[in-house]
């Protein structure tokens, strides 16, 4: 068996941003104007949202997006993303690219040291060509690539995946990317849920190292777990069968096919797995969460976070031992816990542990646990 490492970390994180002020000033813009319609024929009013609630309920205080045009503007409340020709590179695997090159940079390898591309998101733009074989052929990659889907557990499961095939020996170099495009697929008119997302692309490359050598600096790891149990908590309908399910096919019909959740249900669900979980996979190591140096976990809500660690400690834990982004990036999705361990594992000493955790939809949790060279 080989010993394999994260031998490279990119993120990306789009220029434009939001905060919840102007979220919510654009939401209630929206509900007024709703309002007045419903009130001319008879509907039940909506109801406003709310910027120190979002940052009591999740600890979202801000987001960042592909494209602001057309988010805020009540009219729409979708970012305008304009289509490409196909012979166009795609938005999607644009995204993905620019944290791929991060990677591929960090880790000092050029595209065609890689031979496997795993694409791994919560939504790809298309179900074919897959996403991967088109970054793979945009880095010269060798070898082949596939699209992966696990919600927000995507990137860790990738890593799960990536981890096994290069230990196993049967790729040498993997490219996990992870491009995060949310806002796409955000009802910015649900008030339970506009709030909750932000975009980011992160990318990892996983390779095989020498017996016996290590890479300073960089996270070797020691094992991956992947767990799921079916859930309707956190659902998008959208999909191919959305046509043929309609009347007027001319139009496709998005209301009631874009992300929804029932939020405190999964908040009470995913935490008591999660808790579960992590002490689960650490205790088959002989290891328990005090073991470790830094948890890199999902970045959903703050107070799920505080929980779970609370839960596993016996106290709270501070944002050194679990560092938090989800403040200024909301909820990226699979990509938030990579960029949490992006940013934060530099100064970990060799010989130290960490464990980095997402979950999400399916429900779904995935779990590597690393140790600094
Ligand atoms: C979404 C989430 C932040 C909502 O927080 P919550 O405390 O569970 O909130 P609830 O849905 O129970 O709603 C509480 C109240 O706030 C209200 N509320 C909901 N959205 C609101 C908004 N945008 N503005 C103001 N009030 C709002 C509700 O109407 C409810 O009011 P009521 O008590 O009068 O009925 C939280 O449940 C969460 O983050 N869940 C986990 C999500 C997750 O991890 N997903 C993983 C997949 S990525």
């Amino acid at each position: 068996m080989n010993r394999v490492v994260i031998s490279g970390v990119g993120t990306e994180i789009p220029q434009a941003s939001i905060s919840n002020e102007e979220l919510v000033a654009s939401f209630n813009l929206w509900v007024d104007r709703e309002n007045e319609r419903r009130r001319a024929t008879g509907g039940d009013p909506l109801q406003k949202s709310d910027s120190e609630f979002i940052v009591y309920a999740s600890g979202v205080r801000n987001r960042h997006v592909l494209v602001l045009d057309g988010i805020l503007d009540p009219d729409r409340m979708t970012p305008r993303i304009p289509p490409r020709a196909d012979d166009e590179l795609s938005v999607e695997a644009e995204f993905g690219l620019a944290a791929a090159r991060r990677a591929l940079d960090h880790a000092g390898i050029a595209g065609n040291d890689i031979d496997l591309v795993i694409c791994a998101a919560s939504h790809q733009q298309r179900p074919y060509p897959a996403l991967a074989i088109e970054i793979q052929s945009e880095i010269g990659a060798k070898g082949a690539g596939f699209d992966m889907n696990l919600g927000c557990s995507s990137a860790a499961a990738a890593l799960h995946v990536a981890f096994n095939l290069v230990r196993a020996g049967a790729h040498r170099r993997v490219l996990i990317v992870t491009p995060e495009i949310i806002s796409g697929h955000l009802n910015f008119r649900d008030r339970q849920t506009h709030f909750i997302f932000g975009d980011a692309a992160v990318a990892m490359v996983v390779e095989a190292t020498g017996e016996g050598e290590a890479r300073a600096g960089r996270l070797e790891v020691l094992d991956t777990r992947s767990w799921t149990q079916f859930s309707n908590a956190i659902r998008t309908n959208f999909g191919f069968l959305v046509r043929a399910g309609q009347e007027d096919t001319s139009v496709v019909q998005m209301e009631g096919n874009m992300i929804k959740q029932v939020g405190n249900k999964v908040f009470k669900e995913v935490t008591v797995a999660g808790h579960r979980f992590i002490v689960g996979f650490l205790a088959e190591h002989g290891l328990t969460p005090k073991d470790m140096r830094r948890f890199w976990l999902h970045q959903a809500n703050a107070r799920m976070n505080a929980m779970i660690l609370k839960l596993a400690f016996g106290h709270e834990v501070g944002h050194d031992r679990a560092p938090m982004v989800l403040d200024r990036l909301g909820n990226t999705a699979a990509a938030g816990a990579i960029v949490a361990l992006s940013e934060n594992h530099e100064d970990m000493q060799p010989g130290e542990l960490g464990l980095l955790c997402a979950f999400g939809a399916g429900y779904s949790i995935g779990a590597a646990l690393l140790r600094m060279q």
